[in-house]
């Protein structure tokens, strides 16, 4: 029988997690890496000797060469994956090996002018959204007036679905958008595209059914899911990893692995709650050192400590059986670190989040720190007992075994347990 080797990587946060680095690092042993959903408002970063790559829509795996699909749950702006081509071959990659979904869905330009517009309407309750036009995108698939990758293939489907699409923005926004302007833009950027196209269902499939290495990428995380996530405060499409499922067309039984990608804290960009939120000078020193400004916005991370209700609904979710902890370098020269175990809510404690995550205040232990020469030896594959304390505190709520730890942003800064 041919072992089946699909394995879906996902954030068990709100984004950034530190998914870019995890499956460029997984990526060498692998054949394939597939995005299965959200599109230009994800900032995967991968640093390779010294040089930072900051992926929105083509899969981490790129950089090793393997073939890299944007499978049909994804919504694609060609803009930015003319751009990101162009980048790449800057650099002498290969950019060949990208797959492209004829069932995708296209970000056209006014999709980003109603994602602000729709932020303003929305007031004090405003998502804080990336501004990719992501959430518009994801409303024309909903209303069935969406452009797909292979309407593209015919100028006459294109001028006629483009033509409902405005009708419905005209309609809607009282704006009229330039139909020929998108047309020629459109045309353009495709030729740069056009021989990358696949029915990726069929793909993806065959490679899994064959014996392949398939990494599914995530992008987002558990808690910015539009169904699991903190809704409203969410994005607008399946993070999880049955997410993998609808985004790229396999069955679940295919995706026999999840591996859930946690920081070793927590992070947050945009509006939504985040219970254990830190202020002042603790919280600025933590972004200094995690760096943790947006990689897609630039916007400063809101950060606090590592949330456990929270990793525990994720791996029931997710059906994480396997933890990446990232970024335990960042937290090192504390002499303790605060960590939430459960929520009060109303006089009562609860190990899970409530829906809206409203009202919850966190139930904190406190654990021993580590220092900086600690993550040394831990590289060197000596786990001191602080960050295996801190390891079997993750491990106990979440019933999964952390298997890597990442202390740094470069690759070989990757201990495997
Ligand atoms: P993603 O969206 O989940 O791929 O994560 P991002 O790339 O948006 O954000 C993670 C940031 O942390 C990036 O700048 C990474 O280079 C960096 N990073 C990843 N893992 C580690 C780590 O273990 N330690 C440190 N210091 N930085 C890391
Ligand atoms: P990666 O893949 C962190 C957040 C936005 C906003 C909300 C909705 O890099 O982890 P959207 O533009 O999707 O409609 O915004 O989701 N958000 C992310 N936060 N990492 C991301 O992706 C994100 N993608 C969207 O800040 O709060
Ligand atoms: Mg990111």
């Amino acid at each position: 029988m041919v072992r089946m080797s699909a394995r879906a990587i996902v954030g068990m946060q709100f984004g950034d997690e530190g998914k870019g680095k995890i499956v460029d690092y997984l990526a060498s042993a692998s054949d394939m890496v597939v995005r299965f959903q959200g599109g230009s408002n994800a900032g995967h970063t991968v640093v390779v000797n010294g040089k930072t790559y900051k992926f929105h829509l083509v899969p981490s795996g790129v950089l090793h060469g393997k073939i890299s699909v944007i499978a049909t749950g994804v919504v694609l702006d060609p803009a930015v994956l003319v751009e990101e081509m162009e980048h790449l071959e800057q650099n002498g990659y290969d950019t060949s090996v990208i797959r492209v979904s004829r069932r995708a869905y296209l970000v056209l330009p006014y999709h980003r002018e109603m994602d602000a517009w729709e932020e303003g309407l929305k007031g004090d309750v405003k998502v804080g959204t990336t501004r990719r036009g992501i959430g518009p995108a994801y409303e024309d698939r909903a209303a069935r007036i969406a452009l797909r990758v292979h309407d593209l293939e015919s100028e006459e489907k294109l001028r006629r679905k483009l033509r409902l699409a405005l009708r419905f923005r005209r309609a809607c926004m009282g704006v009229e958008f330039g139909e020929e302007e998108i047309l020629e833009q459109l045309k353009e950027q495709f030729e740069r595209f056009r021989d990358l196209l696949c029915d990726s269902e069929i793909l993806v499939n065959r490679a899994i059914d064959s014996g392949r290495e398939v990494l599914f990428e995530g992008a987002q995380g558990t808690f910015l899911d539009v169904d699991h996530g903190t809704y409203p405060f969410v994005t607008s499409s399946s993070t999880i990893a049955g997410g993998a499922c609808t985004g790229a067309g396999v069955p679940p039984w295919k995706v026999c692995q999840v591996l859930g990608v946690a920081k070793a804290y927590t992070t947050r960009v945009g509006e939504g709650p985040l219970p254990t939120e830190i202020e002042g000078g603790e919280a600025e020193r933590l972004r200094e050192r995690g760096g943790e400004f947006g990689a897609t916005t630039g916007r400063p991370r809101r950060v606090g400590w590592l949330d456990l209700p929270l990793l525990r609904y994720a791996a029931l979710v997710n059906g994480v059986k396997e933890i990446a902890l990232t970024k335990v370098d960042v937290l090192a020269g504390r002499s303790t670190i605060p960590v939430a175990t459960a929520y009060r809510v109303g006089g009562r404690e609860v190990l899970y989040p409530p829906p809206d995550l409203e009202g919850v205040e966190p139930v904190y232990v406190e654990m021993e720190g580590w220092s900086e020469s600690e993550v040394e030896d831990c590289l060197s594959g000596e786990i001191p007992e602080p960050i295996k304390e801190y390891v079997a505190l993750v491990e106990k709520a979440t019933s999964a075994r952390v298997t890597i730890i990442s202390l740094g942003k470069d690759r070989e800064k990757t201990v495997v347990l």
